[in-house]
């Protein structure tokens, strides 16, 4: 049994060597492509893997083409809108993800973020305080959660909506306040945190006629994908509402555009660094590995999402 642990952004290396000892106990064999430059890299080595680990990397149509044993590919992290799901349905490859396991690390990114943009990117001049402002919560998955958990531990309000959860408790027991439309939590947040995942439904859902609700001075902090801002549409509003702030893990197309009209009221990381921590690293690679052992020893699919 061949695994290719395909990493364009590589694991810490305490996660490369434990994903390595899973394997190796398995019986199976571990080829590493880690930084890999050219598209053609990952269409050579991906043509005699019978399993496949990835992050961000694309899994499209013609790398499945090209891996003609692959049985399972493994997204270690949550979002798994790199990964073509259709093609790998028609050919019988499981997709799974490992959801939950670098939760905590994008989290604390967030909020990193919002303290960020609070302080002028931590450049000379006033500031606020994030105490007693309000949070909004887009989507309360995994992320989430951990994200209204840590804003409310610094005093924050926290309100939540997620269209795929309707019970109030679910909000309530955590002390968040449930809105009942995402219009709703973008008029009422001084903060809002994205974490919806890109898909047809969400892609360009951010855009002027819902971000124009947020209330004077607002910052808006995206963890999740750029797919899902309409970033002309953004450009926009943050020329015509001076006040507005934009903070995201994900480089914007317009970033240049964006950095030069609008300065520090916009921020960018150069790449994806929401899981960019040891602990996630490892919690989602040594998920990853035990979910493809688990899968050709027993059949277990729990976590498959391309069913
Ligand atoms: C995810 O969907 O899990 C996060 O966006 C992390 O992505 P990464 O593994 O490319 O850092």
């Amino acid at each position: 049994m061949k695994v290719l642990i395909a990493t364009e952004k590589p694991f810490a290396a305490a996660a490369t060597n434990g994903i390595k000892n899973i394997f190796d106990k398995a019986g199976y064999t571990t080829v590493f492509l880690e930084k890999y430059t050219d598209k053609q890299q990952l269409l050579d080595a991906v043509k005699d893997a019978d399993a496949l680990i990835i992050r961000s990397d694309k899994v499209t149509r013609e790398v499945l083409n090209a891996a003609p044993h692959l049985k399972v590919v493994v997204r270690a992290g949550a979002g798994y809108d790199n990964v073509d799901l259709n093609t790998s349905t028609a050919k019988g490859i499981t997709v799974m993800n490992t959801p939950g396991q670098n939760s905590n690390a994008v989290a604390e990114l967030a909020i990193g973020m919002m303290i960020f943009m609070a302080r002028n990117q931590f450049t000379p001049g006033t500031g606020s305080e994030i105490k007693g402002k309000k949070l909004g919560i887009h989507a309360y998955g995994n992320v989430g959660r951990i994200v209204g958990r840590y804003g409310k531990a610094l005093g924050m309000e926290v309100y939540a909506y997620d269209p795929f959860i309707s019970d109030p408790t679910v909000y309530e027991k955590d002390g968040v306040v449930p809105v009942s439309s995402v219009e709703e939590l973008y008029s009422v947040s001084n903060y809002v945190s994205v974490h919806i995942p890109a898909n047809e439904q969400t892609r360009r859902s951010l855009n002027k006629a819902l971000l124009e609700r947020l209330p004077q001075g607002a910052s808006i902090i995206n963890t999740a994908r750029k797919e899902v801002v309409d970033e002309e549409q953004l450009c926009e509003l943050l020329a015509e509402r001076a006040d507005l702030k934009y903070a995201t893990d994900i480089l914007p197309d317009n970033y240049a555009v964006l950095q030069e009209k609008f300065g520090k009221r916009v921020f960018s990381t150069p790449k994806k660094m929401g899981a960019e921590t040891a602990e996630a690293n490892i919690n989602a690679g040594l998920a990853a590995a035990n979910q493809i052992v688990a899968f050709f020893q027993t059949g277990d699919r729990r976590f498959q999402v391309n069913k």
